[in-house]
């Protein structure tokens, strides 16, 4: 078995089986990684392996429409593309901080 800490999550700690894929185990186990299409298309599951990225597969051609060559080399990935041989952490954006600000109110007299 190998160990999933969802950093964003509170650093919470789950295991899974090798070979398994990143944004799965982060449904079974709760871990919170966002996503909407599952199969690398809409990109929300961007996440970034903060420890372990030996432990994980060789990058896909769907991910490479999401990510830059600098980004891969900085940990990212898409969690619904990525499956892990071995313990990692990961990282990603919550989806509230990632939203555009709102503007502010114009206030009238
Ligand atoms: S969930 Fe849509 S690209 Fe991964």
């Amino acid at each position: 078995m190998i160990q999933v800490t969802f950093i964003t999550n509170n650093g919470k700690v789950v295991t899974a089986a090798e070979n398994s894929n990143l944004l799965r185990v982060s449904l079974r186990e709760q871990g919170g990684i966002p996503f909407k299409c599952g199969g690398g298309i809409c990109g929300t599951c961007k996440c970034k392996i903060e420890q372990g990225l030996e432990n994980t597969d060789a990058i896909k051609p769907k991910e490479r429409k999401h990510l830059t060559e600098e980004q891969f080399k900085e940990g990212y990935r898409m969690a619904c593309q990525t499956f892990i041989n071995g313990d990692v952490s990961v990282s990603w954006q919550p989806r509230t901080a990632a939203a555009p600000a709102a503007p502010m109110p114009v206030e009238s007299n």
